[in-house]
């Protein structure tokens, strides 16, 4: 197993719709492993394919709260059947944004269809923390950050103090 490099903002894959996985095979294995590492050594509560530069819809995630006892979760093709509601999502966060957060408006409940890593269909009716990260994960997939929720003030805002810490680094 290894730890895969994050990209940020604004690198191309993060601002497009990825591509359906198409077959599950050994080197995707390897990779959702590869992801499991990378996710937890972050650390972060989610990460999609894109994330790591793999133009593909899918992620990990685990939104136990005892993390002596993770739950490692795969949803590959995922997508929102249904909302319900709003809720905000507090000072939310992506590894793919570093240091930046805020709030954003999201659904309070969603339905989630898509397939595990064996292939079999999945469908979550998510509420609290796992909706919030249901609709930032899969939000990934279609080329957007939380920034493409908040006002353009708001937003301009984050992106000059990242391109100010790219060009600090
Ligand atoms: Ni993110």
């Amino acid at each position: 197993m290894a730890l895969i490099e994050i990209v940020t903002w604004p690198t191309p894959v993060l601002l497009a719709p990825a591509r359906p996985v198409e077959n599950i095979d050994g080197a995707f294995v390897k990779l959702v492993e590869d992801m499991r590492e990378t996710m937890y050594a972050a650390p972060g509560l989610g990460l999609a394919a894109v994330q790591v530069g793999v133009d593909r819809r899918f992620f990990v995630y685990d939104v136990s709260e005892d993390k002596e006892r993770p739950e490692f979760k795969v949803l590959v093709n995922p997508q929102i059947t249904a909302r319900e509601g709003t809720v905000i999502s507090e000072n939310e966060g992506c590894l793919s944004v570093p240091e930046c957060r805020a709030d954003v408006t999201r659904s309070a409940r969603v339905t989630v269809e898509g397939a595990d890593l064996d292939g079999k269909p999945v469908r979550l009716d998510a509420e609290d923390l796992l909706a919030l990260v249901m609709q930032h994960e899969i939000d990934h997939l279609d080329g957007k950050l939380f920034l493409d929720h908040l006002s353009t003030l708001k937003r301009e805002f984050i992106k000059r103090k990242l391109k100010k810490r790219i060009r600090g680094l």
